[in-house]
């Protein structure tokens, strides 16, 4: 993967990103809020202010909701053939397509992202369009032979008014894995995009309304968690919430949802994925699998490979040849297509990780590598490297969201199975071995909700992804996530002249 970050391209005037939708989406207008009130979104290059948007409260989810209730229960969109809202998402996909530049550097400036990544990262979420446009008109029930003179067939019906909560670390991808399948399932939405990536969700309302999206469908309300966020998940009108972000929320998530109408909830939340590297690895392969693995998009991914065990064998050479490449990893502006990796997306995101580094010196890890801010401005860190790292450690515990890896020493494999599955968490995890017998018993030990042997961060929109234990539940990506969005009617009928009970 670390190959597409130096491929060439032109560098676009960042300063020149204009940046046109700047208002709430709601029922197929851009509106400003009902407060008037406003906020920025921070480039994290420089800490300074991109643009002032329209800031979402409990007055404006309100009126989204009742404009995404009108068009569930009275609109086209749930009664289309699922054939129409394949070709109209189709449509929407195209239009990301000939506008992936624009949507590419607004990701980049609001997030920190590498320019060069979001030119791949945007047609692939059209790519993710494209996938669920074509299923919308693939979902169908079972007819059931019962064991009594009745028959009985099943309806998959959308869910409703769903509520989609966006975290900041992938912007585009986050914002389709969740619009997309619900969409083709025929719901209506609210999506809240992070407080600190608002821009391109923006962009791709408007995209939508030209689509053909009929109004209502789709609204987009930018805001802050513990208000516009807060107001989703405790609204009585809307029938599921669709979240990612920390493990911490999600909690308030559910609960809100329990306090209210006892919404749906599914959750995909934080990670301390192990990535486990036998003997028989290819020692360069593997550091360069590694070192992608907590360094891809600045460790800010929830799939991060944060705790590294490898087997005694290799140990030594991979420990030296690891710190090499970190040390030689390139930190800075992420426009420059030499870069391999931008700024933290805001401070509070910077000083978290800082301080987790402090925390692990103290608690007596090896520092190997990195550790500080790079330069003056902005949010800039070092790739951090950890070993003698204890498994009780914070380090090795904690979801950090940085470049900071944990790098552990291990014997046998029933030793490293225990390690690997010592963390509340249960995302992903990566194997990296020729042995087919220990790829299978390793795959098969861990408890995680997807497992990547030989490769890493290997995602498809056509695999299912979502976590184990304290990771969260409900798949992203696949058919699993339109399912997500489907709630089942059986019907039953006598064959033939039956009694009714
Ligand atoms: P967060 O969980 O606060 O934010 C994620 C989303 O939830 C944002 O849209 C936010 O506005 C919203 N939100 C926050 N509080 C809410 C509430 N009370 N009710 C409803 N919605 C709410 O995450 P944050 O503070 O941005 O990052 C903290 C940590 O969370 C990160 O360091 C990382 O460990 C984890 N995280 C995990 C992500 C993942 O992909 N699973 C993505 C983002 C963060
Ligand atoms: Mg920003």
């Amino acid at each position: 993967m670390a190959s597409l970050f130096n491929c060439h391209a032109s560098n676009p005037d960042a300063a020149s990103i204009k940046i046109k939708f700047t208002q709430l989406f709601i029922n197929g207008q851009f509106v400003d809020s009902v407060s008037g009130g406003r906020f920025e979104t921070i480039d994290p290059r420089t800490g300074e202010v991109i643009g002032s948007i329209a800031e979402a409260t409990k007055a404006d989810v309100d009126v989204a909701v009742k404009a995404a209730r009108q068009a569930f229960d009275f609109g086209p969109w749930p009664r289309f053939p699922g054939s129409e809202r394949g070709r109209i998402l189709m449509e929407w996909a195209d239009l990301i397509d000939q506008h992936a530049e624009e949507l590419a550097a607004l990701d980049a400036i609001d997030a920190g992202k590498l320019y060069e990544w979001c030119k791949i990262e945007i047609p692939s979420v059209a790519n993710m369009l494209r996938y669920y446009a074509g299923a919308a008109d693939k979902i169908h029930g079972e007819v059931l032979k019962m064991s009594r003179e009745f028959h009985a067939y099943t309806l998959l019906e959308p869910v409703g008014v769903v509520g989609h909560i966006i975290p900041w670390n992938f912007p585009s991808t986050m914002f389709f894995s969740k619009v997309s399948p619900s969409l083709a399932a025929g719901c209506t939405m609210v999506v809240k995009p992070a407080e600190q990536t608002p821009l391109s969700a923006l962009f791709y309302a408007h995209l939508a309304k030209l689509a053909g999206i009929p109004d209502g469908v789709l609204n987009v309300v930018p805001g802050f968690g513990p208000i516009a966020g807060a107001a989703i998940t405790s609204h009585m009108d809307i029938d599921k919430v669709s979240f990612t972000g920390s493990t911490q929320v999600g909690r308030e998530v559910m609960q809100a949802a329990a306090r209210s109408n006892l919404k749906q909830v599914s959750l995909e939340l934080g990670g301390k994925s192990p990535v486990i590297i036998f003997d028989d690895a290819d020692v360069d392969k593997a550091v360069e699998l590694a070192l992608v693995g907590i360094l891809f998009n600045k460790g800010e991914i929830c799939a991060a490979g944060s705790r590294v065990f490898v087997q005694e064998g290799i140990y030594d050479e991979f420990e030296k040849k690891l710190v090499e490449k970190a040390k030689a990893w390139v930190v800075g502006d992420p426009f420059d297509p030499k870069v391999q990796q931008g700024p933290q997306v805001d401070k509070k995101q910077f000083e978290k990780i800082l301080s987790y580094i402090e925390h692990g010196k103290r608690e007596g890890a090896t520092l190997l590598t990195g550790g500080k801010a790079v330069g003056n401005q902005g949010y800039y860190l070092e790739p951090t490297v950890f070993t003698n790292v204890k498994e009780d450690m914070l380090i090795a515990q904690d979801e950090i969201f940085g470049p900071v890896m944990a790098l552990m020493k291990f014997k046998t494999i029933e030793e490293v199975i225990k390690s690997a599955n010592n963390t509340k968490y249960g995302l992903a995890a990566g194997i990296v071995t020729k042995d087919i017998d220990i790829a299978n018993t390793v795959s098969r030990s861990i408890r995680a909700g997807i497992i990547w042997i030989n490769c890493y961060l290997a995602f498809g929109n056509d695999v299912p992804f979502g976590g184990y234990k304290m990771s969260g539940f409900g798949k992203d990506c696949g058919m699993e996530a339109i399912h997500k969005y489907l709630q089942v009617k059986s019907v039953v009928t006598p064959i033939y002249n039956s009694p009714w009970l």
